[in-house]
């Protein structure tokens, strides 16, 4: 199975940025482990911090690949286009939240990805990816 990860905006500071929130483990650090423990699957990841990217690579995997797992991070609460390019695909998505949005500030509470999305997976750290990935398998 091809599955990819997507993360969306700050993402890529995870292990330095707001370690109580996000925990100190960089995402690099766990994307290893992850590939480690699902040999079988071909896993993929990409990090963007700019929306139209998110998008373009959304169009580019998702008419060929079995799964998205989607953090799409900030953009989730603001973004009509990634919402409606998660409509605009064949291939499911699964949204996923490191922290449990709905414990945080009323604008985490909307989401312009679930609509759309195969299911949704929040709060659990990192391991809410882990649980995304084994909802394709
Ligand atoms: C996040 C939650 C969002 O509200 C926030 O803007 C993020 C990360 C999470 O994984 O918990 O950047 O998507």
């Amino acid at each position: 199975k091809k599955i990819l990860i997507i993360n969306g905006p700050n993402l890529n500071l995870l292990g330095k940025r707001e370690p109580a929130i996000y925990g100190s483990l960089t995402f690099t650090e766990f994307f290893e482990t992850v590939k480690e423990r699902y040999k079988t699957v071909e896993l993929s990841y990409f990090q963007s911090n700019v929306e139209g990217e998110i998008i373009d690579k959304m169009h580019e995997v998702g008419f060929s690949f079995d799964g998205i797992v989607l953090n799409a991070a900030a953009y989730t609460h603001t973004s009509v286009a990634i919402g409606d390019a998660v409509k605009a695909i064949e291939t499911p998505v699964v949204e996923v939240h490191i922290s449990n949005t709905f414990s945080r500030e009323e604008f985490r509470h909307q989401s312009f990805i679930s609509p759309n999305a195969k299911g949704v997976i929040l709060g659990f750290g990192l391991q809410s990816y882990e649980l995304a990935i084994t909802s394709f398998l």
